[in-house]
């Protein structure tokens, strides 16, 4: 007996799936960049380090956020270019960082040495670019450093720094939470710095790069903050032609929460608390609507996933990777493929050891942490169509008076294959879910099914010696003369389905 069903409607897309939706952030902070990605001692190899890069290689992330994090808005490009030894050392206003959790930034890793990474892990540059201590020039002088191929002092500098030809760097976000730690700036004086910036960096973009810069202005979870935002940055003579091709907002949730300690009513009060996501899109979309009636600006969450209590500055924002978490990945995953006309790039915070980090380090060994493996499952969506599913599913009714709806799933058309996700967010039981397809009678032959998770509890932490227990495995799938497709999902499970 199936208690849930899901309608695949094949033939209503939704728009492409972004493949920067699967993207990354990777900030100045705790191990992420020191200890994580780069030697914390690089003085005698070469700076990266080979088992992160290798893991974040397989996982071909379509993009990576990079300076920060409020550390963008302190951090100011000059300081970390050149040979090492002559680069400043300075204080991180914001967070202790590296192995030995000082508040200090060496310098060692700096654009060249971040667009290095890009290079080699295949994925592109997103710079964050200082406005709450900034200046517009340093930013335009950035982008100079960066992709300019003419004759200029500074691009210069970057052939003397060893990179002849342009990085290409193309996504250009200008500040961070300038709500908040990027300067503390109501939404009228933030649109007053955007437009200054956006002058002189998005004038470059006609000029004197090749590449079509997109520009990304910080939004708030605040929505009247956004709205306010568009309307003034909006009320130059440039009305609603002003250079801006996305608007961000950042969504952490389960402060509420130490995984460990929680019961199951705290587990889906967490899960429910992700699936707010869904209404944070909703939301910045209608006010980037109601003023910008002729443009699309795209909705970027450049910062989102768990944030438990066990993650402080003290301990650099670190926290256990668990079963819930990757769960909870999951069903923000389905949320941003039915969003895929609006969404057009997200970046799970942190990449390396910080927050709900895909890959976890020690002094010896990197290892994919649960969440790791749910990108991976959902990968085939990426550059798909998403198309609308209908979901019928017992919901669970919560404290708050929410409820928490115990199946998801969202699906895509791809070229050769319809691609369905689902996941049982329930913590308790299983589910048996009926799949039905629009278009023509699939056969067994043309189904596969993988599942994560399958009789693990969603309080499971990874670490070094059990992280190979947490990879695919194979789901049962059967399917009905007329197409139907019929699966059982075990507790806490994300899965996927692949029609050929
Ligand atoms: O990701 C950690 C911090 O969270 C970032 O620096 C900031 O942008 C956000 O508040």
């Amino acid at each position: 007996m199936t208690d849930a069903r899901v309608a695949v409607h094949t033939e209503a897309t939704i728009d492409r799936i972004a493949p920067e939706v699967h993207g990354h952030f990777a900030e100045h902070l705790g191990r992420c960049i020191y200890g994580g990605i780069w030697h914390a001692d690089s003085a005698d190899q070469d700076g990266f380090r080979e088992d992160t890069l290798s893991l974040l290689n397989d996982l071909e992330l379509p993009v990576l956020r990079w300076p920060g994090g409020c550390f963008a808005d302190d951090y100011h490009w000059e300081d970390g270019i050149g040979p090492q030894e002559d680069r400043p050392r300075r204080r991180n206003l914001f967070w202790a960082q590296g192995p030995e959790e000082i508040p200090e930034e060496s310098n060692a890793f700096g654009s060249d040495e971040f667009l290095e990474l890009c290079e080699r892990i295949g994925t592109e540059p997103y710079l964050a670019a200082n406005v709450g201590s900034g200046d517009p020039q340093e930013a335009a002088n950035w982008v100079e450093y960066c992709n300019y191929e003419g004759d200029t002092e500074l691009a210069d500098r970057r052939r003397e720094n060893g990179r002849e030809e342009s990085y290409g760097v193309k996504y250009w976000g200008l500040g961070n939470e300038n709500w908040g730690c990027g300067g503390r700036m109501t939404p009228e004086q933030y649109a007053r710095e955007y437009r200054r910036y956006a002058t002189y960096v998005g004038t470059m973009d006609n000029l004197l790069v090749e590449e079509d810069l997109e520009l990304i202005a910080c939004g708030f979870e605040g929505h009247e903050w956004n709205r306010r935002f568009m309307e003034e940055v909006a009320g130059a003579p440039w009305g609603t032609e002003f250079p801006l091709d996305h608007l961000t907002l950042h969504h952490y949730y389960g402060q509420t929460m130490t995984v460990s300690e929680a019961d199951k009513d705290q587990y889906d009060t967490f899960l429910a608390d992700a699936l707010e996501t869904e209404q944070h899109i909703d939301r910045i979309a209608a006010a980037i609507n109601a003023v910008a009636t002729t443009r699309d600006i795209g909705v970027i969450i450049d910062e989102w996933g768990s944030w438990h209590p066990e993650a402080t500055a003290d301990n650099g924002l670190e926290q256990p990777g668990t079963v819930l978490d990757a769960l909870s990945a999951g069903a923000v995953l389905d949320i941003f493929n039915d969003n895929s006309d609006v969404v057009t790039m997200t970046n799970i915070a942190q990449t390396v050891n910080v927050l709900q980090c895909l890959v976890e380090t020690d002094e010896d060994d990197a290892w994919a942490r649960p969440t790791y493996h749910v990108f991976d499952l959902y990968a085939p969506h990426k550059g798909n169509e998403a198309v609308q599913t209908s979901v019928t599913t017992p919901a669970r009714e919560l404290d708050d008076d929410r409820e928490l709806p115990l199946v998801g799933s969202s699906a895509s058309v791809g070229a050769d294959e319809t691609y369905v996700t689902l996941t049982n967010l329930d913590c308790r039981d299983s589910h048996a879910v009926e799949i039905g397809l629009e278009g023509p009678t699939p056969s067994e032959a043309d189904v596969t099914g993988t599942v994560l998770f399958a009789g693990q509890e969603p309080d499971m932490e990874v670490t070094a010696n059990n992280a190979d227990e947490f990879g695919p495995e194979d789901l049962a799938v059967s399917v009905d003369g007329d197409g139907t497709l019929t699966t059982e999902l075990p507790p806490s499970t994300v899965a996927a389905i692949s029609i050929r």
